[in-house]
């Protein structure tokens, strides 16, 4: 059975947000979810992107249970999360710690960043890099998450807490809905930040590959290397050597269960109005029909369903909602959906890989 822990918010006064510090009411629940992955169990817990699941990464038979319950291929290795630098010994190799790679760490860490580097043989369990001579490290800025790696004591492989294929948990009850009886514990401390997954970068010499855009934008890291080439991910030819791939960016991903195309055009007008008359004949076709818009156009659609994901003005919300909007077209069985994009600059490179993802590229431009 799969232990629920509500941990209790502190709110400010102005009542709107909810801030989990970690207050004593909430020490004695940490112990006991800290507990449960010393003796490898697996543990779900927010931190400020997506929830995640977490492990023992150096307890083989722990790592397993991770990719038993979501469903994983034993091909796609698993980022580990750490509470502070120091437990960087014994998991990567020390060298490789580059000025530039440590000037990363100190912009934005804790933060919704993860580094590739080359891992040290015996730190961790082979399951977590799924065999690759690197690992995937970062510290998650969120005071749960900090918490519960610092009474763990250990480094804690953590995918996203999903069933595989499926969106991002934001939310305890996404866990839920996707884990439950799967996995040892829930850690609730309501919704997560960010909203998507931190972004994976490698780096050599002077060369940093977004190998999946998330938290940390591309213009961000450019403000603390202005000399580094900054490579997009799989946008670019490269002369001189292969690119580093992710491997989890092979599969289908964030995905609801109906049909998903994403629908690219130059004027807004153009795309409202094809949208519609698309829909209008699915309708016909006896789909059920959804929309994933933004706030300045929901109410320009008429459609089974109609999501405004956050503001166009202001792309953090979107990447805040988003998933929670995809999980929804499920509940309510929609089975033909049709998705307004947005710029990709800044957070919104990940927005649009996200949704890019989720129609299975399918992506029609008008
Ligand atoms: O924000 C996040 O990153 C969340 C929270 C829970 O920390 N975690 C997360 O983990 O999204 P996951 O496993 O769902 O995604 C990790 C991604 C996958 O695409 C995986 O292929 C890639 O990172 N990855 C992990 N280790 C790698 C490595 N050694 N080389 C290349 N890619 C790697
Ligand atoms: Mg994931």
């Amino acid at each position: 059975m799969t232990k629920y822990w509500k941990l209790k918010p502190i709110r400010p006064d102005d009542g709107h947000q909810e801030i989990f510090q970690v207050q004593s009411s909430n020490e004695a629940i940490i112990e006991k979810a800290a507990t449960l992955l010393k003796n490898g169990q697996t543990v779900a817990f927010p931190t400020e992107t997506v929830y995640g699941l977490g492990a023992d990464a150096g307890d083989t038979n722990a790592v397993k249970l991770i990719f038993e319950a979501k469903g994983r291929p034993s091909d796609n290795p698993l980022i580990v999360h750490i509470a502070d630098t120091a437990q960087l010994k014994g998991i990567i190799r020390n060298e490789a710690i580059t000025p530039d790679i440590q000037a990363l760490m100190k912009a934005f860490w804790p933060g919704p960043l993860t580094i590739v580097l080359p891992v040290e043989t015996g730190g961790i369990s082979p399951l977590v890099t799924a065999g690759l001579p690197t690992v995937g490290v970062r510290i998650p800025d969120h005071p749960v998450a900090l918490s519960l790696l610092r009474a763990v004591n250990r480094p804690i492989a953590g995918p996203s807490a999903n069933r595989s294929g499926k969106p991002s948990p934001t939310l305890a009850s996404h866990v839920r809905e996707d884990l439950d009886g799967l996995i040892g514990g829930v850690l609730d401390g309501g919704q997560s930040g960010v909203g998507l997954e931190s972004t994976v970068i490698q780096c050599q010499n002077n060369e940093i590959f977004i190998l999946r855009p998330g938290g940390v934008t591309a213009e961000q890291m450019h403000q603390i290397l202005p000399n580094a080439h900054i490579h997009q991910p799989q946008q670019e030819a490269l002369p001189s050597f292969e690119a580093p791939i992710s491997p989890g960016t092979k599969y289908t991903h964030y995905a609801p269960k109906g049909l998903m195309q994403l629908i690219v055009g130059n004027s807004h007008k153009q795309v409202v109005a094809w949208i519609q008359k698309d829909i209008d004949a699915a309708k016909k076709r006896g789909e059920t029909t959804g929309v994933l818009t933004f706030e300045e156009y929901h109410t320009l659609y008429q459609a089974d369903m109609v999501i405004s994901c956050g503001k166009l003005s202001e792309p953090e919300t979107i990447a805040k909602s988003l998933y929670s909007a995809l999980r929804s077209f499920d509940e309510a069985k929609i089975t033909y959906i049709l998705a307004e994009s947005c710029s990709k600059e800044g957070i919104g490179l990940a927005i649009m890989n996200r949704l890019s993802r989720a129609s299975g590229h399918r992506i029609i431009h008008i």
